[in-house]
């Protein structure tokens, strides 16, 4: 949620860390705040709002300061203001830290500090982190045994950088529940991020902190422990994804050129994985697996969001294709309750991130009581994709608007590759395997002629722009979509809108419907198909105005709908890929024409790490 950038070495510390900590803008946005060493003191400067407000105030300074951290907010505790910002200080500001995460047992430990004479400053559960430090810190000892005595006392999920000028030119940084990678750079010079894409304009080299890890920067290298104090091996990893990936390359947001990307995210999701001779996928990450995975007899799909709508469409395609039985759960109730995991259930997690701390507490529960878990994983190294037994990774590239977009198309796909390979294992025949494949290779160029529709589904936006609620309806994979095609809008224009099966919507929803609702309503030729025009009269009945996905010219729905979107036809269970990217296109354009932040909406941020 929050992003932590650290830099020791040679150079000016200042310029590297304010264009790393733009780079992680996207993890969060209320507050930005820098700490800077020159051996003596530690300054700090910190500002409400986004980076640019930090950058304008720093002024121009001919200080030399090798060494720094930083850090851009979003809010958990207090409200996102300057006091509230990081970096928070000790009282004497000698000591600086930078935090993502939550530290539950904060207020015992505030109150036992206030008893000892600490003052507090903010509101945060960070600071307590930074006084406890300083309580600890016994004479003489360097500043990692002082980090590591705090870290032993407190509760719950952490990513820290502390430096400071009692033990200068050193940062620590630790990690529990909330990453943490350390950037080994070449000539001199030691970084920290929360992740690669704070520390890629310097290194591609980069390790990972498992948890319980802490380690120690200076211009030298780095040293990595265990929290206990012995010192722990941890390899190095080599970021392969383009620079440009992060960057907007020309387009006016990243959610537009993360649509746009979609079909080479879902060509590069497919490549070398798809036998369409035998109608099989090779997966590598579960290959060895394979024995395992045909004694599954229940799969629990567990997720959040965009992720957990990716899962039903899965759970749609692994029941009807590969005849498993699949539940879906949202990981933020699942680890809640007592869920039943029999023997034989495999416990798939999906994530974009791979850091959700949701769908992580929800894998780590499914372990604890036995079950085998896989992840279906973009962020390469990610905690899911560490945590699990095995898995699948997107490679879809970084995803940096907030707003999920190729992340789910390409979702889709490698759910479907899994479920060919489940398939294959279990009744699915060869030639049935062979259609499969044949159409999964035809999706990146049915992207791309979807993405022609791009500016008639603007001039659409112009007409809708100004609506209060919006309601998607679906039925069997499209349902789904229409919850995915309303929470985009809802996340990005602000628009209240609800996803709902277009059957279940006579129980109730219909309600709503008159003159003033748009309905989107997704209609592609599928097996469906002839209950959903059922439904579209009713919506037609109460004069909703009707916006229709479409597969083919649908002689059944003209005259009926106001507006028809046709996207090129496929499978049923690949028909999502192709029907969700003109309602991504919908909602983008809505946003932008109503002047949201479409790549920062409000109250939101990219990966979610806290519970
Ligand atoms: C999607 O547009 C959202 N921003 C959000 O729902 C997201 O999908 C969810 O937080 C899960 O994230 P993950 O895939 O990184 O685990």
């Amino acid at each position: 949620m929050c992003g932590i950038v650290g830099y020791v070495g040679c150079n000016q510390a200042a310029p590297i860390l304010l264009a790393g900590l733009k780079r992680l803008e996207y993890r969060g946005y209320d507050s930005a705040g820098i700490a800077l060493m020159n051996g003596e003191s530690v300054r700090v400067l910190k500002k409400p709002g986004k980076i640019h407000v930090l950058e304008d105030a720093m002024e121009a300074s001919s200080e030399m300061a090798t060494c720094g951290i930083a850090h851009t907010r979003w809010a958990t505790h207090g409200a996102p203001n300057e006091p509230n910002a990081h970096p928070h200080t000790s009282m004497d500001g000698d000591i600086a830290i930078v935090h993502n995460g939550i530290i539950e047992n904060a207020d015992i430990i505030r109150k036992q500090l206030v008893s000892e004479g600490y003052t507090f400053r903010s509101e945060t559960d960070t600071e307590v982190v930074v006084h406890l430090i300083d309580y600890l810190w016994e004479d003489g000892a360097p500043l990692e045994k002082a980090v590591q005595a705090a870290l032993r006392n407190v509760d719950g999920a952490y990513g820290i950088a502390v430096v400071s000028s009692r033990d200068p030119e050193k940062i620590v940084v630790a990690r529990y529940g909330s990453p943490i990678l350390i950037g080994v750079g070449n000539n001199g010079e030691m970084l920290a991020g929360s992740d690669a894409a704070a520390v890629i304009e310097v290194t591609r080299d980069v390790v990972y902190l498992d948890d319980g890890d802490c380690a120690v920067l200076t211009a030298e290298g780095y040293r990595t422990y265990h929290l206990e104090g012995h010192e722990v091996k941890r390899g190095v990893h080599k970021v392969t994804w383009a620079l440009d990936s992060i960057e907007k390359s020309g387009y006016p947001h990243f959610m537009l050129k993360e649509i746009y990307e979609q079909p080479s995210s879902v060509a590069d999701v497919m490549r070398g994985r798809i036998l369409p001779g035998s109608g099989d996928a090779r997966l590598g990450g579960i290959l060895e697996h394979e024995s395992e995975l045909a004694q599954v007899e229940r799969i629990v799909i567990t997720a959040c969001g965009t992720s957990w709508h990716a899962g039903l469409v899965g759970e749609y395609m692994l029941e009807e294709l590969a005849e498993i039985p699949v539940s879906v759960e949202y990981a933020s109730e699942f680890r809640y309750r007592n869920p039943v995991l029999e023997e034989g259930t495999l416990t798939l997690a999906i994530s974009q991130s791979g850091e959700t701390a949701d769908t992580l507490a929800a894998l780590t529960e499914a372990g604890q009581r036995g079950s085998t878990t896989m992840g279906v994983v973009n962020a390469v190294g990610s905690t899911i994709s560490r945590q699990t037994d095995f898995g699948i990774y997107l490679h879809a590239g970084p995803e940096i608007g907030v707003a999920s977009t190729k992340a789910f198309t390409s979702q889709l796909v490698a759910l479907s590759l899994f479920t060919m390979f489940m398939g294959r294992r279990r009744s699915m025949s060869a030639s049935r395997g062979h259609e499969i494949a044949q159409h999964l290779q035809m999706l990146p160029a049915q992207i791309q002629e979807v993405l022609k529709l791009e500016e008639e589904i603007r001039e659409l936006a112009r007409g809708y722009k100004d609506a209060q609620n919006f309601l998607y309806l679906g039925r069997g994979y499209q349902f789904p979509v229409a919850l995915e095609g309303a929470l985009k809008l809802k996340e990005v224009s602000y628009i209240h809108a609800e996803g709902y099966p277009a059957a279940e919507m006579k129980h109730g929803p219909i309600a709503l419907i008159d003159e003033d609702m748009p309905v989107v309503v997704l209609a592609p030729r599928d097996p469906i198909y002839s209950k959903v025009v059922s439904n579209v009269e009713e919506v037609k009945a109460r004069s909703g105005k009707i916006i229709a996905v479409v597969s083919d010219d649908a002689p059944e729905l003209q005259g009926k709908v106001d507006h028809m979107i046709k996207v090129p036809h496929t499978l049923p269970h690949l028909l999502p890929v192709l029907t969700t990217i003109p309602l991504q296109l919908l909602a983008y354009h809505i946003a932008v024409m109503r002047g949201a932040d479409v790549d920062q909406p409000r109250n939101l941020a990219k990966s979610v790490t806290v519970e």
